[in-house]
């Protein structure tokens, strides 16, 4: 598998992009990418000034996955999307994915990288409640169920750092996570 920069002047593999994004995002929500106009439209952004894009290829030459990530404000770099197509998924590509960005974002010498995944499909504990009413008993008990991403993020060393409640509708919020990028040898970021 290789990670490469995608680019503009390959159409073929833009579209790739936007076809795995569709199929990927169908996974976890109906309306971040509910169609391929707008799956084409997330790809032109990643590809817009101020991302950093990274597309996985497969030794087939298929695209398998892929990410951006972005200054936000301040010292705050955000990572999204990251999307694997669901054939390939459970082979450690999106671990590689984020291994990479999270390097071009500790080159910047950001203080923080955010993420945010929402719950659209009750898929972790923090969907179907009023988060308003007790936000410390929602995070010291947050779980997520195998097939709603958080766990992955978790996996990845991300810290839970909050909820944005209501983000996709009533009781289906934003779950906000965040790492410390990590500094070289001389305790640089
Ligand atoms: C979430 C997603 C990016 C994971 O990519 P992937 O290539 O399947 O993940 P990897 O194979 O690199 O997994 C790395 C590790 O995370 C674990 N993991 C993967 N998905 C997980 C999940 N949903 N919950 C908990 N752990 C998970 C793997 O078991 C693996 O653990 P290991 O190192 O102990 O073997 C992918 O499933 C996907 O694109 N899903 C649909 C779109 C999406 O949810 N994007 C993220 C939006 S924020």
């Amino acid at each position: 598998m290789r990670i490469v920069v995608p680019s503009a002047a390959e159409p073929a593999v833009l579209e790739a992009m936007a076809e795995l994004a569709l199929e990927a995002a169908a996974q976890i929500s109906e309306r971040w990418l509910p169609s391929l106009a707008r799956a084409r439209e997330e790809v032109a952004e990643a590809l817009g000034e101020g991302r950093r894009t990274r597309i996985a290829v497969s030794p087939a030459g298929e695209v398998a996955g892929w990410i951006s990530c972005f200054h936000t404000y301040g010292d705050v770099w955000e990572i999204h999307p990251l999307l694997v197509a669901p054939r390939f998924q459970g082979q450690g590509i999106g671990a590689r994915l984020v291994g990479e960005a999270e390097r071009l974002i500790a080159a910047e010498g950001a203080g923080v990288i955010i993420v945010g995944t929402s719950d659209e499909v009750r898929g972790t504990s923090a969907s179907g409640r009023d988060l308003y009413a007790d936000l410390a008993g929602a995070l010291a008990t947050f779980t997520a169920s195998p097939s709603h991403p958080a766990g992955f993020w978790l996996k990845m060393g991300y810290t839970l750092v909050g909820f944005t409640p209501d983000a996709e509708g009533p009781g289906m919020p934003s779950i906000n996570f965040a790492k410390r990028p990590a500094r070289d040898r001389r305790g640089r970021r």
